[in-house]
């Protein structure tokens, strides 16, 4: 099956499952399943904006799917932090190539990230690598940012 059509199905599973449930936490936790489970990556996982000990807001690991993961990243820190930051998707053909790139994974090759919007900031972001690289373009950056659209 094409990517596109991967997608077309998964997104439609995304609105099934999230319109019956209003919990965020339950909601990504199921979404980085299903997204994880389809589409075949190594690591699919959310991280969240919440306040650190100093009050300064940070990522901090949320439901995930794949090998364990570091677990607080500051903001214009790595891909996520960078996404983040600049409040877009960020799409890195090869993570060597990316500057401040965090390895949580030496397997890791290729990431994208999205970032989670709720009234206009955003509270999370959506963190997926693959084992190989260029495995995200456009097409995953278009069904993505409308997957995590369902949580607004
Ligand atoms: N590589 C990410 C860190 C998170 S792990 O990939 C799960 C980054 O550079 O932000």
């Amino acid at each position: 099956m094409e990517k596109q059509d991967k997608y077309v199905q998964l997104l439609k599973e995304a609105r099934s499952l999230v319109e019956g449930e209003s919990d965020m936490i339950a909601n990504m936790a199921n979404l980085a399943a299903l997204v994880h489970e389809t589409m075949g990556f190594w690591w699919t996982g959310f991280y969240i904006v919440r306040p650190g000990k100093d009050g300064v807001e940070q990522l901090v690991l949320g439901p995930f799917q794949g090998p364990i993961a570091c677990t607080r990243i500051g903001l214009g820190r790595g891909v996520c932090g960078t996404a983040w930051q600049r409040g877009e998707t960020v799409i890195v053909p090869d993570v060597e190539q990316f500057p401040g790139h965090i390895a949580c994974s030496s397997q890791s090759r290729s990431e994208i990230v999205v970032p989670v919007w709720r009234n206009g900031k955003v509270m999370a972001v959506l963190d997926i690598d693959s084992r190989h690289l260029n495995t995200f373009n456009e097409t995953d950056a278009i069904y993505l940012e409308q997957i995590v659209g369902l949580f607004h």
